[in-house]
């Protein structure tokens, strides 16, 4: 049996939604639009299953849509710079961002004339709201914050940031990647001042392919997508009813364990952190333990390369990443780490431990013994 700690970078599949997503898929896979009664009864699906994502996130259905995951909603939320008038063309984010917010914002930059502009954040992850504030001029019309990271795990003070900003200027749209915390921590999008929030069903033990979000107001909304006008005309494209009856049903298992799930994953969390401790010298928890997401452990080894760690750990079923998985693409050190500031014997040793709602405490014992056992041979050889 294969010991998954990669659950930041996607999870399996929980097996209720697994087993629902095959019935709704055999029974109601008519097109939600149509008006015959096969229509109507996977749109009752589909509405049920909406109003399930919603409650986790306390919206109203108008204001959610169904997008193919956090990449889409990433976009379609910074997107919404481009229905601003005037002068309205600077966006604010910072190196925290996951590729899906960097480089859209990028891709704005080149193609669509909107000024990009990082604010600083400070060593431990957390975003440098007094720098982030100072930055905030007449030009600026989106600013981006993540709510988890997903390499270290940092929570933001969404509600604090949003605050502050709105109350330099309340007509600067708010975009938050709500990703990493979606299903884990609880979220009120109606406490928050922002104007979208991303999510993505893959991260919480839902159907790949798919996410979520959250538009404060529908009315003055721009879509990314055009086509036969569904989901209210905000986006376009026949709906998975399946998928999305599946993951109406995870969301609805993560709103009835997420209290059972934290407590559960903060206890892992801490002995693996513990066993890590005290059996491996030379090692850094990276971010700031407590503000940071349970089921995120992310740690530098002195002297080893974490690709070396991950092919010896995988012989023994042991699955980890040396960062995001979704950003594995890009070679090189992570901006997340660029942001941390890790020293150059730790940086190349970097590892992401993180916990899903298979993860057990059992497991880590084993585990940390074939960590500590490795970092053994891989420094001997580089050391040699
Ligand atoms: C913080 C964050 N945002 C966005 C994404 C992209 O989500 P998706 O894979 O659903 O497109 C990820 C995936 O790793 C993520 O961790």
């Amino acid at each position: 049996m294969a010991i998954y700690l990669d659950n930041a970078a996607t999870t399996a599949l929980d097996k209720e939604s697994k087993d629902y997503l095959i019935e709704i898929y055999n029974e109601y896979y008519a097109n939600p639009s149509a008006l015959h009664k096969m229509g109507l009864d996977a749109e009752k699906i589909y509405k049920k299953s909406i109003l399930k994502a919603c409650n986790l996130i306390k919206a109203k259905s108008h204001n959610f849509i169904i997008t193919s995951g956090g990449t889409e909603g990433n976009n379609t939320g910074i997107w919404q710079i481009k229905k601003l008038k005037g002068n309205k063309k600077k966006i604010l984010t910072s190196k925290l961002e996951h590729p899906s917010v960097l480089n859209y914002c990028n891709f704005l930059k080149d193609k669509e004339k909107i000024y990009i502009e990082y604010y600083g954040t400070n060593d431990d992850g957390s975003i440098d709201l007094e720098d982030l504030l100072s930055k905030i001029d007449k030009y600026t019309g989106l600013v981006t914050i993540p709510y988890v990271n997903s390499e270290i795990g940092f929570v933001q003070d969404i509600r604090k940031i949003s605050e502050s900003i709105k109350r330099l200027n309340d007509s600067i749209l708010i975009h938050v990647d709500g990703v990493q915390g979606f299903g884990k921590l609880n979220i009120d999008v109606n406490e928050l001042d922002i104007d979208t929030m991303s999510f993505s069903s893959h991260k919480i033990h839902g159907p790949k392919g798919l996410g979520g979000l959250y538009i404060k107001e529908p009315g003055k909304f721009l879509p990314l997508i055009y086509g036969g006008g569904q989901q209210n005309n905000l986006r376009s494209g026949t709906e998975d009813v399946p998928s999305i009856a599946s993951f109406g049903k995870t969301c609805e298992l993560a709103q009835r364990d997420m209290e059972k799930n934290y407590l559960r994953t903060k206890k892992i969390n801490k002995r693996y952190r513990d066993l890590l401790k005290e059996n491996i010298h030379d090692i850094i928890f990276n971010g700031n333990e407590r503000n940071t997401s349970p089921y995120i452990i992310n740690l530098s080894i002195k002297d080893i390369k974490s690709e070396v760690l991950i092919h010896f750990l995988e012989m023994d079923h042991i699955y980890v990443s040396s960062g995001s998985a979704c950003s594995s693409n890009y070679k090189g050190i992570s901006t997340t780490y660029d942001t941390l500031k890790i020293s150059n014997d730790y940086v190349e040793g970097t590892i992401r431990i993180s916990f899903g709602r298979y993860s057990k405490e059992e497991d880590a014992e084993f585990v940390v013994e074939k960590i500590s056992k490795y970092v053994k041979e891989i420094r001997k050889m580089i050391r040699s």
